[in-house]
């Protein structure tokens, strides 16, 4: 038995292999369906979740990585930066078809967990590897800064 913390909810994990990646234990063992499957190889960053506040690739990371450790999703309700952000997304309307948007937040909560106050470079920067097929790079980048400047 394998325990994690996904939202401030413990979990017990049985009978999954070890090597399963993180996004298949939310998706298909927890229904935790929010986190959202891109390329499924590292290269989009439409799957990001945090493990312990830095952001991962869940398609790519295994589950025996995150045991006895704190997983973050765009399902938690009570994330002060998550929350924070997706009032500035709302504001400026960032989203179009919004499949990559769970990963742009959780992306973009992590960078404000680490850098509360982050210039317009470290914002580009940080968010740089989250790529959105529908191109709102402009938008996400003045939400996060709506954000930062408080
Ligand atoms: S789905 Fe994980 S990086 Fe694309
Ligand atoms: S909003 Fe459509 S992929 Fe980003």
């Amino acid at each position: 038995m394998n325990t994690i913390f996904i939202d401030n909810k413990k979990y017990e994990l049985k009978e999954i292999p070890e090597d399963t990646p993180v996004l298949w234990v939310l998706r298909d063992y927890l229904d935790l369906t929010g986190t959202k499957f891109g390329c499924g190889v590292g290269m989009c960053g439409a799957c990001t979740v945090l493990l312990d506040n830095s952001a991962i690739r869940s398609c790519s990371t295994p589950i025996s990585q995150a045991y006895g450790k704190k997983i973050t999703t765009i399902e938690n309700k009570e994330d002060k930066e998550l929350n924070s952000l997706r009032v500035a997304w709302k504001t400026h309307d960032v989203a179009q078809c919004g499949y990559c948007q769970p990963g742009q937040l959780m992306n973009a909560t992590s960078l404000l967990k680490s850098n509360a106050k982050p210039s317009k470079e470290e914002i580009i920067t940080s968010m740089d590897g989250n790529v959105c097929r529908c191109g709102t790079y402009n938008k996400i980048l003045t939400a996060i800064s709506a954000v930062a400047k408080g």
